[in-house]
This record gives C-alpha cells, structure tokens and sequence, in this order.
C-alpha cells in the first residue's frame, strides 16, 4: 500500500538501547481514511518499559559528557536523514494519521526544524557569571541537563511533537524514552530508526509503543530513573500526570488544551482575515490545540466575514489524504467524530444556524463535512470546549471590552488570533488577551524560533526557540571563596 523509496522506515519493533526488539503481544495501526490495517506494532508491557528507562538511565552520563559541539554533530545528521526521507515519512505519517500528504510533508520539516535548530542551541548551553557579593567571593551559575526524560505526546502530529521535545532534550545531555500514541506509532518508530542511522549511540533515544497508556504514564512518574516528564495531550491527563510527579516533585512540561479565540474587528483586512482563519482554523482538519475554537466577528464585518469564509469553506476538498486534490482529511477515530457531531447538533438545536457543511460527509467513515455555524452563543458546547474538528463556529461582538471578556472567559490560554489594522488596538489587544501564543494579522503561529506553549489550565513550560532548553536544564550556582 505505501510506496517507500526505503521501506525499512517502517518498522513494527519498540527501539530499546539502540536495538529493534519486538515483544510478545502486537497492537493494530489503522489508517483512519480507509479503516484499513497498516501494521501490527509490538505492544510493550510496564516492564519493558523499564528496561528503556534502565538504558537511558545508563546512557544519559556518557551523553552528557560529550560536547555540545559533539551532540550537535549527531542532531544535525538526524536532521539532514529526516529532510533526506521526508517523503517516505510523510508518507507514514498520512497512512496513520490521515492529513493530506503536503501538510504530512510540512509537518516533516516542521519536526526536523526542531532538530536542526536544537542541534545549533546544544552549543550555546550558557550559564552566567555573577559579581560577588564579597569581596572574595566569585559566582558562577551552570546548566546543566536534569537527566532521562519520559515523554508522551498525541496522535495529532506524530512527528513534529515528539522532535520538539527530544531536540532540546538531547542538545543539552539529556536521554530520552519516548511513548508516541498507539495509533500512530510508526512516525515515532521511523524517527528512531533515523536517529540509529544517524549514530545517536545506544539509550539515548528510545521509542516505546504500548497500549497501556495509564500504566506507561504512571511508570514514568513514578520511576525515579525519570527525571522529568514532558507532555503533550488533554488537560484532563495533564492533571493526572502532574499528581503523579508531585510525591517526587517531578519536573513536568505540559503543552495541552486549546480554546482559541479568533476575533476579527471592523477595521481589518476581511479577506485576509478569511484566509487566516482558514489556517487557524481548518489545518489539519481542525485537529490541532492551536485551533481557532471560537470566532469573534465584530458586527459591523460580521456578514461579510461569514459569507467569505462560507464560500472559501465550499472549496474544500474531503477525502484520502492520498488523494492529490485533498484538502480535509477523516477525523482520528470515531470519538472525535461523534464530538464533532454533538457540537453541532448542540448548536443547531440551541437556535445556530449552519452556513455551510454541518454533516458527516457522502463518504462516510469518519469524514466530517467542513463546517460554518453562525449565531453561537456561550452556552453551547463548542464555545467551552475544543472542538477538534472541521467546525467554525462564529460569534458577533460590539466592542474591544466584549471581545476581550468572551475570549478570556475559558479556563484554557494556550493560542488567540485578532484581526485588525489599528496599531493601537493591537498592542491594546495583544496585552490583554490571556493566551501564551497571540497571532496578530495571521492564522500561522507555530516555528521552531518562537517559544510555543499556554497559560492558565494550557500548560506549563515553552517549546522551541531560545527558552526551549530551559525547562531540560537545571540552573547550579557555584560560590567560590577564600579568594585573595
Ligand atoms: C498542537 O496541536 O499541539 C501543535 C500544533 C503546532 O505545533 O502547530
């Protein structure tokens, strides 16, 4: 079925210390366009994972002491494999996930981006040297790497999520046991291979595919190998993961939900306010935590704003993401599915109006059809909760103070998007927004080079740029004294 210039990127064995190893039960990967099976992945019980947690546990030393330069040797290659197999792997990465192939493509770059740019950061691990506080006293501080890393990431980039969270974590010395979604493993799986062929030595890398994803979460809070955990996924496992570390004050990196608002005000640009929420909104089927969630349109566009959108909405192409022309994917699985169903029938049946789509898809399976819902109000669920679907539901608003109310008023703050061309009310706006991510006049907000990550229940810690390495570091000051 998939057509790999180097068909040993799809692997079916968990990468423990360095090694393919295939364990004694297998779990299904199904492609979600088709309902057809790709592979059988080996299903890793708690114990094997502990022995991935052993090796990179053993490894992390060894690791450490080489030089950033060194470290960045080996990311860099890892890279260069990555962009050198970006094909195939976005090949995988569409089977398993089921977004058309140039988006699996981009997201390839994307995650190697992270590679190459954590690769050039593991040389600049600074620490700082601080004027004494007496006179024979010097003060230096250190980073240094907090040790082996568990992370956990979700089914919505395969790729992407886990490099930007192993880059930093190698580039500064630490080990890393990764645990991809069980279903889709095989870009983790692929990466691993990457990384072997790149020489990243035995134990520094290691991908662990289970089905047991409590009892993996719970090892990896509990072990105390595990220095750190890092997550990506719901705010309600998020809140598990964090009383876990708590008995051992365990570092935690959570980068989860999203409620974005999208808030288009009279004075912007309506076309290129259209064109921003298409991104913002419809990427990768509406399945990403940086989604817009709820749009805001001022009432004096509004009309204008939903007529645009609906007729660009119509454009969209459903289907295979094989397909050439495919622009819209299937949803995950059936829950997100049915999640998407229930969101719109609540808004229909609480008196919104669907402007375009509204439906499962002709092609059935788990298609959903591009959606615009105007007159939402806040009582309905798509206003309080992530969508994660093909939906636009649109808001009218009066003033700056209505915009700004409506769109803090969620207990997540991870992305928010406006639009306008009054340079005052963008600063205004931007200030006062509660999110960690603000897109002003752009629906694309994701880059290595920007730190990625939420306030309030979106999350602790950033991903990606400069503050990247911080949450994988431990600061060490060092006093000396006696000094003459
Ligand atoms: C996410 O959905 O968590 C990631 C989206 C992105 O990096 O753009």
């Amino acid at each position: 079925m998939l057509d790999l210039k180097c068909p040993d990127l799809l692997r079916s064995g968990a990468y423990l210390n360095g090694s393919w190893v295939e364990a004694s039960q297998a779990f299904d990967v199904y492609n979600p366009a088709t309902g057809q099976k790709i592979a059988s992945v080996s299903d890793l019980c708690v114990e094997d994972v502990r022995i991935a947690i052993n090796a990179a546990h053993r490894a992390q030393p060894m690791w450490a002491a080489k030089t950033g330069k060194e470290r960045a040797i080996l990311l860099r290659r890892w890279h260069d494999l990555m962009v050198e197999h970006a094909d195939d792997l976005a090949q995988i990465l569409t089977a398993e996930m089921g977004k058309p192939l140039t988006e699996a493509w981009g997201e390839i770059l994307y995650g190697a981006s992270f590679i190459e740019w954590f690769a050039e950061e593991a040389k600049r691990i600074y620490g700082d040297v601080i004027p004494g506080h007496q006179a024979d006293k010097r003060i230096v501080v250190i980073r240094q790497p907090v040790g082996v890393v568990g992370s956990i990431t979700p089914w919505n980039f395969p790729n992407a999520m886990i490099a930007r969270k192993v880059a930093p974590a190698l580039a500064v010395g630490c080990t890393f046991v990764a645990r991809p979604s069980e279903l889709t493993p095989l870009s983790a799986l692929a990466m691993a291979e990457l990384a072997h062929r790149a020489g990243i030595p035995a134990g520094v890398f290691n991908v662990v595919p289970s089905t047991a994803a409590a009892e993996v979460g719970r090892e990896f809070c509990e072990n105390e190998k595990i220095a750190k955990i890092t997550f990506t996924g719901s705010t309600r496992v998020g809140k598990i993961l964090m009383q876990q570390c708590a008995f051992q004050i365990k570092k935690v990196s959570l980068e989860l939900g999203g409620n974005a608002p999208f808030i288009v005000f009279d004075d912007a640009d309506v076309d290129a306010a259209v064109e921003g929420a298409l991104i913002a909104k419809f990427r990768n089927a509406g399945q990403t935590c940086v989604c817009a969630n709820r749009i805001y349109a001022q009432a004096g566009i509004h009309d204008e704003f939903v007529r645009k959108l609906s007729d660009r909405v119509g454009e969209f192409t459903v289907g295979d993401g094989f397909q050439d022309v495919t622009s819209i994917g299937p949803l995950i699985n059936k829950a997100a599915f049915r999640k998407v169903e229930a969101h719109v029938s609540d808004a229909v049946a609480k008196g919104a109006t669907v402007e375009a789509g509204g439906k499962p898809h002709p092609l059935g399976g788990q298609f959903f059809e591009p959606t615009v819902i105007t007159g939402m109000t806040v009582d309905m669920l798509a206003s309080r909760e992530e969508t994660f679907g093909p939906v636009a539901p649109v808001f009218k608003f009066k003033s700056d103070d209505e915009a700004v109310s409506l769109a803090n008023d969620s207990e997540f703050g991870l992305a928010a998007y406006f639009y306008t061309r009054d340079l005052n009310r963008a600063w205004r706006m931007a200030e006062r927004l509660q999110a960690g991510m603000v897109g002003i006049n752009t629906g694309l907000i994701s880059t290595e080079v920007a730190p990625f990550g939420g306030i309030k229940q979106s999350g602790l810690g950033r991903e990606g740029s400069k503050y990247g390495t911080d949450d994988y570091t431990e600061l060490k000051y060092l006093c000396f004294g006696g000094i003459s």
